[in-house]
């Protein structure tokens, strides 16, 4: 069953937003509402709709500037915005037509050309929608990674599903389980970037090659950066490798600064490192890993309820 599209309408003027909502349900839409600038904001952010119809003219902010802010968020650029403009305010409808609009219905508007508008552009929409599956590519191409470096094969997977079994344990919402299962599978794909003889070399990095791959995390952002359905990992692939204390990289966050994903994603990532055959040593067991991390947790490495949870999962693994 396909969902029904979700469309925000935002107009101050009551009678017009009604009158639009009325158009929009009979239409089959599923229609969210704002009266003005910035509940559409929010609005935007918590439910990505599939389709925006802004009033140029709002009180606080305008529908130009709405559209800028849809359009140069990753997350939100390819959803369609249709500006309601008058006929006459010239000035104004340049500023709308700047901010990225994909569309222009003059007040007052005949029904049956905006909803013929609404169509094409929530056909365009779905398109884009079914392009994220270059989302698919994404991941084929993680784990082309994985294969290139061969100490880690089945690594991001059962990254991926100690993770997400952490998160279901932890009570987090379904959008960071989403985050940790995508996460598992992506975390290290700015390794794409590092060349093989860093990757698997055996014995020690020198500080110039650790530094060559202390930049993954950041390359890993920039690559899944302009997927729509990967965002939610976005903070998984930068911050896996950051620590409690502040000294991890690339950011040097602390603690709660740290989001929860990321640092669960850090505890899994070490233990499966440990518990699988390098380049420079065997695998050790279950016991030894864990034994290791509760030590760098002493360090102030990990978080320790974190870590106190895995425990039982991993555990129920051996
Ligand atoms: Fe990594």
């Amino acid at each position: 069953m396909d969902k029904k599209p979700l469309i925000l309408i935002a107009d101050d003027d009551a009678q017009a937003l009604g009158v639009l909502e009325q158009i929009m349900t009979a239409h089959g839409y599923e229609v969210v509402t704002a009266s003005e600038g910035v509940s559409a904001q929010q609005k935007v952010l918590e439910r990505t709709p599939d389709l925006v119809i802004l009033d140029n003219y709002m009180p606080g902010i305008s529908g130009s500037e709405i559209t800028r802010q849809i359009k140069n968020n990753p997350a939100t650029q390819f959803v369609p915005v249709i500006m309601l403009t008058g006929f006459t305010e010239t000035p104004d409808k340049v500023e709308a037509i700047e901010s990225g609009a994909d569309d222009f219905v003059n007040k007052p508007y005949k029904s049956v050309e905006l909803t013929t508008r609404i169509k094409s552009l929530l056909k365009v929409k779905a398109l884009h929608d079914e392009l994220d599956s270059a989302e698919s590519v994404i991941f084929a191409l993680a784990r082309a990674i994985e294969a290139k470096d061969n100490y880690t094969v089945g690594h991001t997977e059962r990254v991926s599903q100690f993770a997400l079994v952490v998160g279901y344990r932890l009570g987090l919402s379904t959008e960071e389980i989403d985050a940790l299962r995508k996460g598992g599978i992506l975390h290290d794909i700015g390794k794409i970037a590092i060349p093989d003889s860093i990757l698997n070399k055996p014995g020690r990095l020198t500080p110039e090659e650790f530094d060559t791959i202390r930049t993954h995390p950041d390359r890993g952002e920039k690559i899944c950066k302009p997927l729509n359905s990967v965002q939610s990992a976005l903070k998984i692939v930068r911050h896996h490798h950051e620590k409690m204390d502040g000294s991890g990289y690339p950011d040097g966050l602390r603690e709660d600064q740290i989001p929860v994903i990321a640092r669960i994603m850090s505890i899994v990532d070490v233990y499966d490192a440990l518990t699988t055959t390098r380049s420079y040593r065997a695998a050790l067991s279950h016991d030894i890993a864990m034994s290791i991390l509760e030590e760098e947790a002493r360090k102030g490495w990990w978080d320790w309820e974190i870590l106190e949870e895995f425990r039982e999962v991993a555990g129920s693994h051996n």
